[in-house]
């Protein structure tokens, strides 16, 4: 089972609670520590990225005379640089544009509607982020491995993603299962499209742009979702009523406050993620 360590396999020793009762404790602080984390890692990246080409400047009169091949040599390395820090796959994408596009807005005048497109972009992205909805942030492909390898020992007919953001998880359980009914539920529009577009060509694959707490969660034999502390208590009061017995509810990095989860998963992403598992009784 690729990047997955077990913490404790079976039985709510005190060690399987202590570690939820930090977690849950800490749950706000490291939620914003792990965020605040990763922009700094990703702020050193650009950071070195730009005194590197700068260094090589002095030498190499060429990055000065054509600013788009000085440009082109900092992206990549921050690029590079993400890639070492171990940053998600979708940071790279940032890095290449960023310093060009600050480049952009600096040097030539931006036309105001390209700060209004801007804006109705990211709200499109970030949908409900303002009413305190989760914001997107993306499971790595190691999270969506270690909840295909725990399906495995299932007998699951129909799994959800609740905010199923582009289909990061969705997708590979999808592919993986195709006797397995797939329903990403994920309200923000762009996600939702890219989600959808992602998985056009599967049978068992659909996509619903509505609120996952609409859900009927006693549907699904496994559950899955990567959300935030803040929904967890609501989540939990929800699975409980309505999933089955015996069924899985997977929750990504986040703990259910007051569930014991039946075993907690290390994975060995760059996050170091923690999947807490919790059978329903
Ligand atoms: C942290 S991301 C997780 C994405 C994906 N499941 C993954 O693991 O990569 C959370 C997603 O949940 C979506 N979301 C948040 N609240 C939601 C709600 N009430 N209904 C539907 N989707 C929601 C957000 O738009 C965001 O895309």
């Amino acid at each position: 089972m690729r990047g997955l360590n077990e913490c404790k396999r079976s039985g709510y020793n005190n060690q399987n609670q202590r570690v939820t009762q930090i977690t849950q404790k800490n749950l706000f602080s490291s939620y914003t520590l792990s965020i605040l984390m990763t922009l700094f890692r990703a702020f050193l990246c650009q950071a070195l990225a730009l005194i590197l080409t700068l260094l090589a400047a002095y030498f190499l009169p060429i990055l000065h005379y054509y600013p788009a091949i000085f440009l082109l040599c900092q992206s990549t390395l921050a690029v590079i640089a993400s890639q070492c820090v171990g940053l998600p796959r979708w940071w790279r994408v940032i890095h290449f544009l960023f310093l060009p596009c600050v480049f952009v807005f600096f040097m030539f005048p931006v036309p105001a509607w390209v700060y209004f497109a801007l804006v109705v972009l990211m709200t499109l992205i970030f949908w409900g982020t303002v009413r305190g909805d989760v914001p997107l942030f993306l499971s790595s492909d190691e999270v969506a491995l270690s909840v295909i390898a725990l399906m495995e020992a299932e007998n699951v007919k129909k799994f959800a993603d609740l905010g199923a953001g582009i289909g990061t998880v969705a997708l590979p359980v999808a592919n993986a299962f195709p006797h397995v009914q797939v329903d990403a539920w994920e309200r923000a529009p762009i996600p939702w499209l890219i989600s959808t577009l992602r998985g056009k060509n599967l049978a068992n694959y659909t996509v619903s742009r509505r609120n996952l707490f609409d859900a009927n969660f006693a549907e699904y034999e496994v559950i899955f979702a990567f959300l935030s502390p803040r929904v967890m208590p609501d989540i939990g009061e929800q699975l409980q009523t309505k999933m089955r017995k015996g069924t899985l509810f997977i929750s990504s990095s986040f703990p259910v406050p007051d569930w014991t989860p039946e075993r907690i998963l290390q994975i060995h992403d760059s996050s170091k993620t923690l999947l807490y598992c919790y059978r329903i009784y």
